[in-house]
Parts: C-alpha cells; sequence; structure tokens
C-alpha cells in the first residue's frame, strides 16, 4: 500500500513526519492519509524516545487542505457521524499542542486550510522564502468555514481584527506578510529548512502562548472596547461586501466572537459545528462544485476535443488596439507571447503600446511584477499599421470597432498576408461568428474568443463556435485561452452568445421596472440583495445605455419582424433622447458629481414616477434572477449552452451571477424546476411573455428534474 505519511526518527529522538501523499497529486487531508497521520502522530507522542516532531512535506506544497470530494460525500453521512470525525481531526491537533513534546512545522511550500490549521497546531512554523508559497484559509470563498480549529488559533496567533478579515475574505498571504503577522515564527532559504527545524525543535516550548497562564489576546479580549469596535466593525464590512447573501463568513465570524470567550476546545466545537451546518447545506456544495471543481476543469481545459496535438504560441496578431486590444494583447505579453498590434495609424496603435505600459507600472508599483519582467513584457508589444507585419502572427484576434462591414474588410485584409494555417478570432460582443466567417477563406478556422472588459481583471473567454469551425480550431483556440491564463466556456453561436444575453435580461429587466412604477431605487438595491455585483441601472450606465440603444437598433435591423420588442426600449429610447448616456458622459440614470458620490438622476422620478405601493422587496429580487434562468433555460433548449457548467462558470466569472448559488444553474436546480415553471407562468401572465417557461423547463418540471445529474 502506497504510504502518505512517513516516520523517521534519529538516534537523538528528533521525529519527522513527512507528508507524501501517493500520485501527482499534491498532500491533502482525505481519509486515508489522515488514517494514517492520526495513529502515526499519536504514536511519536506517546513514545518515550522522542523529544521532538517535525512534521514536512516530500512534495512542492506543504498540505494543500481538506480533498473536497470527501466533502461533497459527507452527505451520504448523518450530520451527528460527520461532526464526530471533525471532533476526531480537532481533537488530535488539541493532542498536538497539548502532548508535552515540541512540534515544528517545516513549511516547504504552501500550506492552507487544513495544510495551515495544523501547522498552527505546532509549537513553531518555520517557512522556506519562496515567494509563490501561501499560508492562510481560503475556506470561506468556498463556501465553507476552518473546521480543524483555524477560526480559534488564527486570532490567539494574531488577533482578531486580522484574523476576521483574512478568514472570512479567504485570504491567503505570501510567507512575508505572513512572518509580518505573526502567523509564521521564521522565513528561512529553501535548502536550510529541515536544519532549521531541527534546530528550533531542540530549543522552543511545548507549549502554545494560549495554553500559558496569563494568555491575553493579541489586540484586546472580545469584550473590551477595542474587541467590541472589531465585531461591530466586521459585521458592517461583512454585510456591505455580502449583502448578507454568505452563510459561512457569518458562522466563521460567530465561532471566532464565541470561541475566543471560551476555553479552546470549547471554541472548537462551536467552529464544528458552524462547518457542519455549511457541508450539509446545499448552497454551499453547489459552491464548492462549481467555484472549486468545474472552475478548475475549465482551466484545465477538460472539454479540449481530444487528439489534437497542443498548440504553443510564440507571436500573435491583435487587430485593434482600443480598449479591448490592448487589454487582450497585454494578457498575451505577460505570458510571454510577443504580440503584433495594429490599429489605423502608427499613433493609434503605439497609444495601445502605452495603455499597456501604464498597467504594468501599476503592477509593479503594487508588487505584483517586477521591473525586469515588465519591461520584457512591453518589449514584446510591436505597434503597427501595416497588414504585413502580421505576416509571422500563429493566430490573430479581432477587435475593431463593432461594425460588420469593417470586420469584413480587416479579415480578408488580414487572411491576404497571415499562413494558411493561421486561426482567426473574433473578439465580437454581439455579431453571430457565422455571419463574420463569411468573410472568410477559411470559415473553419474561424471562431469567437469573447473576452471581458477590463481584460486585465476578467478571467472568462467565451469561445464562440461558429456553424464551420473546426475541432482543431477550437482545440487550439482553447490552448491560447489558457497560455494567456484565461478560463475559457465553449458556446455556440447566437445572437449575444450565452453571457451577453442572459445577462442583458438582468439589465433590461431593471430598467422595465421604472415604467411600471417600481422605484428606481428598490430596482438597483433588489439587485445587490438578490447577489448580484451591481443593481440593474448602475450597470446599464456603466455599460453605456447608447451602446445599448445601437445594439438593439442593430439587431431590430438583422432580425426584421422577428425582433420582439422589450418594455426597457421606450427608456432607453428616452434616456438616450435626453442626451443621458450613463456614467462616461456623467448623466444617465444617475448623476455623477465631481465632488462625490453618484447620486439618482431626478428626472427619472418625474418621467417615472414611483407609485404608491411598491412591490415586495422578494419579489422584485426573485424577477431579476428568475429573468435569467430562463433566459439560461432557452440558451441550453437552442444549444448555445449544452453543459449547465458551462453556464455556471460563464455566469460567475462573465457577469458575476450570485457566486453563493454556484451560478445561475445551479440557481435554477436550487429553486427547483417545478417550482420555477409555476413561478415564471405565473410572472409572464404579469409581465409579459418573455418569463413564459420554454420547453426544456416543461419537460423537467413535472418529474422534477435538474440541469445537473441528481
Ligand atoms: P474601441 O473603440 O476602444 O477600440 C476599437 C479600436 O479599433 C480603435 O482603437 C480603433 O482605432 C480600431 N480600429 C478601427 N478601425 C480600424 C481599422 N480599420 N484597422 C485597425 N484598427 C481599427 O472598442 P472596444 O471597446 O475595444 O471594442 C472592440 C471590439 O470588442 C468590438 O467588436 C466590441 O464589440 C468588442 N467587445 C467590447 C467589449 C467592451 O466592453 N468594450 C467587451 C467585449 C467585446
Amino acid at each position: 500500500m502506497a504510504t502518505h505519511v512517513l516516520s523517521e526518527i534519529t538516534a537523538d529522538g528528533i521525529a519527522t513526519l513527512t507528508w507524501n501523499c501517493p500520485g501527482n497529486t499534491p498532500n491533502v487531508f482525505n481519509d486515508t492519509s489522515l488514517g494514517e497521520f492520526i495513529p502515526a502522530i499519536r504514536e511519536l507522542l506517546g513514545n518515550p524516545a522522542v523529544k521532538g516532531i517535525i512534521i514536512a512535506s516530500a512534495k512542492p506544497d506543504f498540505i494543500v487542505g481538506a480533498d473536497l470530494t470527501m466533502l461533497l460525500a459527507a452527505k451520504n453521512l448523518t450530520k451527528a457521524q460527520f461532526l464526530e470525525r471533525v471532533y476526531r481531526l480537532q481533537g488530535i491537533f488539541r493532542e498536538m499542542e497539548t502532548g508535552g513534546k515540541p512540534i515544528v512545522a517545516a513549511i516547504n511550500g504552501t500550506a492552507v486550510g487544513g495544510g495551515f490549521e495544523l501547522a498552527m497546531a505546532c509549537h513553531a512554523r518555520v517557512a522556506a522564502d519562496d515567494p509563490v508559497l501561501r499560508v492562510g484559509l481560503p475556506e470561506c470563498s468556498l463556501g465553507l468555514l476552518p473546521g480543524a480549529g483555524g477560526t480559534q488559533r488564527m486570532p490567539r496567533l494574531i488577533g482578531a481584527r486580522e484574523a476576521i478579515g483574512l478568514i472570512t475574505q479567504g485570504k491567503t498571504v505570501p510567507a512575508t506578510k505572513a512572518l509580518e503577522l505573526g502567523l509564521i515564527t521564521e522565513i528561512v532559504p529553501q535548502d536550510q529548512l529541515l536544519q532549521r527545524a531541527n534546530q528550533l525543535v531542540r530549543t522552543i516550548e511545548p507549549v502554545q502562548p494560549w495554553d500559558k497562564k496569563g494568555f491575553r489576546l493579541p489586540g484586546g479580549e472580545v469584550q473590551s472596547p477595542s474587541g467590541a469596535e472589531t465585531f461591530v466593525g466586521a459585521n458592517a464590512m461583512m454585510t456591505r461586501e455580502t449583502w448578507g447573501n454568505y452563510l459561512a463568513p457569518r458562522l466563521a465570524t460567530y465561532a471566532i466572537y464565541h470561541g475566543l470567550q471560551l476555553p479552546i476546545e470549547a471554541g472548537c466545537k462551536v467552529e464544528a459545528r458552524g462547518f457542519v451546518e455549511l457541508v450539509f447545506n446545499p448552497l454551499t456544495q453547489n459552491m464548492v462544485r462549481t467555484l472549486f471543481f468545474r472552475m478548475s476543469e475549465a482551466k484545465r481545459l477538460k472539454s479540449r476535443p481530444k487528439g489534437i496535438p497542443t498548440a504553443e504560441y510564440r507571436t500573435i496578431g491583435v487587430l485593434g488596439a482600443g480598449l479591448m486590444g490592448h487589454g487582450i494583447a497585454h494578457a498575451a505579453v505577460t505570458n510571454g507571447i510577443a504580440v503584433t498590434l495594429l490599429d489605423v495609424d502608427l499613433a493609434a496603435a503605439t497609444t495601445g503600446k502605452e495603455r499597456i505600459g501604464a498597467i504594468l507600472t501599476d503592477a509593479v508599483k503594487k508588487g505584483r511584477l517586477t521591473e525586469t519582467k515588465a519591461k520584457a513584457a512591453l518589449d514584446r508589444v510591436t505597434p503597427t499599421a501595416s497588414f504585413d507585419d502580421l505576416k509571422d502572427a500563429e493566430l490573430i484576434v479581432e477587435a475593431v470597432f463593432e461594425k460588420r462591414e469593417l470586420k469584413y474588410d480587416i479579415t480578408q485584409k488580414t487572411e491576404a498576408v497571415i499562413a494558411p494555417t493561421v486561426i482567426f478570432g473574433s473578439n465580437t460582443s454581439t455579431l453571430p461568428i457565422s455571419g463574420l466567417a463569411e468573410a472568410s477563406q477559411r470559415p473553419d478556422q474561424f471562431i469567437g474568443l469573447h473576452f471581458f472588459s477590463p481584460v486585465e481583471k476578467m478571467p472568462l473567454v467565451e469561445v464562440i463556435l461558429g456553424a464551420k469551425t473546426s475541432d482543431e480550431t477550437l482545440a487550439k483556440s482553447l490552448d491560447f485561452v489558457k497560455a494567456i491564463g484565461k478560463t475559457p466556456i465553449v458556446v455556440r453561436d447566437g445572437r449575444g452568445f450565452f453571457t451577453s444575453r442572459v445577462f442583458g435580461t438582468y439589465l433590461v429587466e431593471g430598467i422595465a421596472m421604472l415604467a411600471e412604477g417600481v422605484h428606481p431605487a428598490l430596482i438597483d438595491n433588489a439587485g445587490c440583495l438578490a447577489g448580484m455585483p451591481m443593481g440593474s441601472l448602475t450597470v446599464a450606465d456603466m455599460v453605456n445605455l447608447d451602446l445599448s440603444h445601437k445594439i438593439r437598433l442593430q439587431t431590430k435591423a438583422d432580425m426584421g419582424d422577428r425582433y420582439q420588442a422589450h418594455p426597457a426600449d421606450a427608456i432607453i429610447d428616452f434616456m438616450v433622447n435626453q442626451g443621458r448616456f450613463g456614467q462616461k458622459t456623467k448623466a444617465g440614470f444617475f448623476d455623477y458629481p465631481a465632488d462625490g458620490e453618484k447620486r439618482l438622476w431626478p428626472g427619472l422620478t418625474k418621467q417615472y414616477p414611483p407609485t404608491a405601493s411598491q412591490p415586495a422587496l422578494d419579489s422584485v429580487k426573485r424577477r431579476l434572477l428568475h429573468i435569467q434562468a430562463v433566459e439560461t433555460l432557452r440558451c441550453m433548449e437552442e444549444g448555445i449552452v449544452t453543459r449547465p457548467q458551462d453556464a455556471d462558470v460563464g455566469s460567475i466569472l462573465g457577469w458575476g451571477f450570485c457566486p453563493f448559488y454556484g451560478g445561475v444553474a445551479s440557481y435554477i436546480d436550487y429553486v427547483g424546476a417545478k417550482r420555477l415553471e409555476s413561478e415564471c407562468d405565473e410572472l409572464a401572465d404579469q409581465h409579459g411573455e418573455r418569463y413564459r417557461p420554454p420547453a426544456l423547463l416543461r419537460k423537467l418540471a413535472p418529474e422534477g428534474g435538474t440541469l445537473y445529474p441528481a
């Protein structure tokens, strides 16, 4: 049987327990590894020949936490059974710190989640000076909380104020920051790590600070004035950030608040109960599924067509050096790919390069990039106005103005110079790919590569298959997306593709409510309270109402009689006629005074007076989410999106749809097909056919079917 934990004892009684989970995986807590670790450490603690213990790792990382598959499988146990397991792990950590033998964690690489909880249960933590090493408790970012004493030990080490911030936001930190905070004891060169651990284990006291008489919580006790300030502030901040939608940070704060007023064993019990509550909550299960498993599968290109060799890129061409073009070029050059950046004239292309320079300088200032790397990245950009300079490009991304004729023209000029095998990707946000591919001599090599703004921050690329796009083009385009550090979802062609189409319903639904007399403040706040990153009216102002207006005119022209008018159309027309285009022009649904925060434009309620009786908050929230659910189901029915995981990953990364539901497909399953069908029928009767359940929902509803297999 493969061994997960190796034990060695030197002649002078220093034992080293080395984690080495078999296979090509990092060290994780699972039934097998803990099944070996627990008896091994217990045996060392009980062995009189052992004078001190070092916990080390044979893998590049220290330990990266619990195996999340095990957590998802916990629903097969009863809560009581699972709670017993949690207590068992907490118990062994407590035995470690009270066993009378000094224990040192030799942190050679990243130690997060359970891995760092184990390290905190040691009497000293020495870390290697590796810049990629991170430590911390990221559980809350997946809807969980640290369940192996992390909420109790971290604040006892560094104080409640810092610990709450790190734990509730699931933040991990590099070793230097960890040392500054007091999370680790010292940093040493990687090759001296074990040697230093060996010295430390012979000198340190085998007692935790909180087990010493007279221990005072760093930064002040919970019931002191500064403690009260910490917790009141933390709650206020959490509510502002999450609008109360996330259970995990609330339960983590609860465990910290109550646990710090109790002996550590009792505090761990409070934590354990919160942890079990979360593990058994279907929303946590959805979050873990999407944010951990499906996201990492998308990043690893799990659905890439098989049997096609991986493409590597050294030089690409980006057409258009504007907002999107310079962002896409930035992503490429920071990942080692040279870019020929083309615009109408050299001055425009050079401006694009300068904008890339500005992003790089900012990253250097914030310590995210070294000056040498920034310079090397900028040197990879060659601005030009000449198509001939594209001849060596191995892939093209087009990001010129959203005009079909212009895109046709550019495609042909580019194809005249590039090699016959080169893929042509269009970053169009609205124009169907199959139509744009008509301008190409090689429609099988034409694909949509839809980036999001600002490109340097937004991780998603919506990869759109045209009617003739080949599997090889798809595979090699996905290789490109991965090479520039982005996450792809693959969708089929259709107006607005998936992300813009569904996100658009949120925007226009909020706008349409104005004409029904819903107060604009209620519309915008209901969106945030429902879990969207911004209210509909705020986003509409940011996107620019003039742009929405132009896209609609184009859609209408393209669709002719098939265009279905939306109640928001007239409102957008009104705004555009008033010259109120949005944030860019400092006038939209909101005013944007130079000296303060945005305020609702008073003219809005004059034009659309709110009715005396306002709809209930919950009903507004439901409408704003259900409309997106229905549109997603339509996309699935039409084959634009075929798999729920693409809808989930795309909706969270693309437009920030309620991560706590696990994305829009998980939301549909969470609400349940039957309930969604009847509520949407009701909404359709009241507000219009756009809510009417599509056939897919009608099919799922009677059997209580789900998009993900049950
Ligand atoms: P932009 O106006 O900032 O940039 C367009 C650039 O194309 C300008 O620098 C312009 O000089 C250049 N250009 C125009 N004609 C050209 C020609 N003949 N040859 C070379 N360059 C030419 O526009 P933006 O926002 O960057 O949009 C570009 C494309 O990306 C559009 O198709 C848009 O729909 C799409 N898109 C935009 C998003 C956004 O948030 N702005 C998001 C996703 C896609």
